[in-house]
């Protein structure tokens, strides 16, 4: 196959858009690159264009004026928003390839409800559930009553990763349904419940590409989601990760293909649903069986800060051959070694926290980088804008020299309002 060099957009302004913009821009196959919004570190790749990614028709306009030949959507809004089936139904845009799943694809994510009803259809183990609204809400109690705790409430839409309810106590479980579905807790979100079979395991995230035919996948990851050591404390975006995870041995991994993966594309398949782009789908280890907690019709953040970095082949080359429908031709290659990426948050974060602090001594070297979040420029200073600002990935052939690569950057990096977890990858040695 061959692809002319093209002007790439990537779609995004977070620590993931950053990396997937990183390796892109090495891309053979990427003339000059465009990130929407980005952030400063995506001002040292490429162009960044202060746009809203769901103002559909402003982003077609600057895909015409940059002559964009590939867009590339990071984050799971715009999709969920429907942004590819916009893109494949305009005329001029028609000599422009898009990476991402339809409207209706994405929906694996945007609703839970649906991607449940999924892998009941398609024989995806995961929890048992049953979903509940405003009108149903006393079958819901009664619902309760029936299984044992703990009790795993969620809401059906987009919550920005807020939306999942896990409680002991019958009281606050029916005290919570009713929150979310009378007192809307997460507005449209929460319209439906889901109340779902509590998954006694350990968790770890998989990712792959697919065209609706073959896939690819990608390295496995382990996600650390609280804000504090130990897993303490409210539930953030995401505050390190680590690449591989050595609890998934080939014996797992064959079950997660077999059963999860195969399953989940000829779901798409038969389902004929409109998909080309990443999968990532959460799950649990229960006994050595795997499980789907969650799909996710992106990648993960901060995990493709640690996942991304460790393949070796041309990522743009992929998700071009992915949207030929020529996937089963490509073969990977990943660095053998341990990637841990440790995010740097703002004092604070995910409650409230300041923005628009100086921070200074960021640099990449031979066995780690530094990606960037919620960062922009103030005239030649790199300021804090957001709760996760940077993340530090290191490299190493052993996951302890891994770490310790990591965590130099973090003591390197000056920034007064530097907050960050100390046991990233710790607790795998
Ligand atoms: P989600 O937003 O679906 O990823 O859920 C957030 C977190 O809640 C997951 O990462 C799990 O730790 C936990 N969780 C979700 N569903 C279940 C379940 N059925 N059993 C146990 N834990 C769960
Ligand atoms: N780190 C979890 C996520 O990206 O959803």
């Amino acid at each position: 196959m061959i692809f002319l060099d093209m002007n790439i957009l990537i779609i995004g302004s977070g620590g993931r858009e950053h990396t997937l913009s990183w390796k892109i821009k090495q891309s053979r196959h990427c003339d000059q690159l465009f990130i929407l919004p980005g952030n400063a570190g995506t001002t040292k790749l490429g162009e960044n264009v202060n746009l809203n990614p769901n103002d559909f028709e402003k982003v077609k306009d600057l895909v015409i004026e940059k002559n964009i030949g590939l867009v590339v959507v990071g984050p799971e809004e715009p999709l969920v928003n429907g942004i590819v089936d916009f893109f494949e139904s305009q005329s001029e845009l028609k000599n422009v390839k898009i990476f991402g799943p339809s409207k209706e694809g994405a929906q694996l994510e945007g609703s839970k409800d649906f991607s449940k009803d999924f892998m009941f259809r398609n024989k995806i183990p995961c929890a048992n559930s049953k979903t509940f609204n405003s009108e149903n809400i006393e079958e819901g109690f009664s619902f309760l009553e029936e299984i044992s705790p703990p009790y795993v409430l969620k809401a059906d839409g987009l919550a920005a990763g807020k939306g999942v309810i896990i409680l002991d106590n019958i009281k606050e479980a029916k005290r919570e349904l009713n929150e979310m579905l009378i007192n809307k807790k997460f507005g449209e979100a929460s319209r439906s419940v889901l109340i779902e079979e509590f998954l006694d395991g350990i968790e770890v995230s998989i990712f792959f590409i697919t065209d609706g035919k073959g896939y690819v996948l990608l390295p496995e990851a382990k996600d650390y989601k609280r804000i504090g050591d130990g897993d303490k404390g409210p539930n953030t975006g995401g505050m390190g990760a680590v690449s591989p995870v050595d609890f998934v041995d080939e014996e797992f991994m064959k079950k997660v293909k077999k059963n999860i993966v195969e399953r989940t594309i000829n779901g798409i398949s038969s389902e004929k649903i409109n998909y080309k782009g990443f999968v990532f789908a959460g799950l649990m280890n229960v006994n050595g069986e795997p499980y789907v907690i969650e799909y996710n019709v992106r990648m993960g953040d901060p995990e493709t800060q640690a996942v991304i970095p460790r393949l070796k082949n041309d990522l743009a080359e992929i998700i071009l051959m992915c949207l030929d429908g020529d996937l089963g031709k490509v073969s990977t290659k990943f660095n053998k070694g341990y990637s841990t990426t440790v995010i740097l948050a703002s004092n604070g974060y995910p409650e409230n926290y300041n923005k628009g602090k100086k921070i200074s001594n960021i640099y990449d070297d031979k066995n780690s980088l530094v990606f960037h979040a919620g960062t922009k420029f103030e005239g030649e200073d790199i300021i804090s804008d957001g709760g996760r600002v940077l993340a530090c990935t290191g490299f190493g052939s052993s996951l302890s020299e891994a770490i310790e690569n990591s965590y130099r950057k973090v003591d390197e990096i000056l920034w007064t309002d530097k907050y960050f977890r100390k046991d990233i990858g710790k607790d795998l040695i």
